[in-house]
């Protein structure tokens, strides 16, 4: 359940608009940030918040690879798989990241802190291989800077 605050500060944002559904990546980015996923039970109070049918939201939200809709940990890599990656060592990279990590696509460490995701183009082709860790990018990827990267994450 929504708690009151964030609850009244969406519907603020929405009443400010003239088209709510226009407010809906906004409000489910702003409840997955607070609970770490899209639940189902979430899912529901935004389309009602939205004036939106669940499954409308439900599409948008499965549609978006940045919309979790499962438990992830608490930082989500997203390795990209696009194609200048693809020339630009994004293998070697996720080879990396499985070994240091001990977890494959769509998995998440034992302690929770590191899910690991492909995802498509994230733009910053000049600096492949590149990786987003949530919504924040890292290029130009290498064994020694995804170390120093991982460890500079807040514990
Ligand atoms: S292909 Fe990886 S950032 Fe564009």
């Amino acid at each position: 359940m929504i708690p009151d605050v964030l609850k009244e500060a969406l519907q603020r944002q929405i009443a400010a608009t003239d088209h709510p559904r226009e407010q809906v990546m906004d409000v489910v980015f702003a409840l997955q940030d607070s609970f770490g996923y899209l639940s189902d039970e979430l899912l529901e109070e935004a389309a009602s918040l939205l004036g939106m049918t669940p499954l409308e939201v439900e599409e948008i939200a499965t549609f978006y690879e940045f919309i979790y809709r499962k438990p992830v940990g608490e930082y989500v890599i997203h390795v990209c798989d696009g194609v200048v990656c693809w020339m630009q060592e994004y293998q070697s990279v996720l080879n990396y990241l499985r070994k240091k990590l001990n977890i494959d696509y769509g998995q998440t460490t034992t302690d929770g802190r590191f899910t690991l995701l492909p995802t498509c183009c994230i733009g910053y082709c000049d600096r492949a291989p590149a990786m987003m860790i949530n919504r924040k990018v890292y290029g130009k990827l290498t064994p020694e800077r995804i170390d120093e990267i991982l460890e500079r994450l807040e514990r």
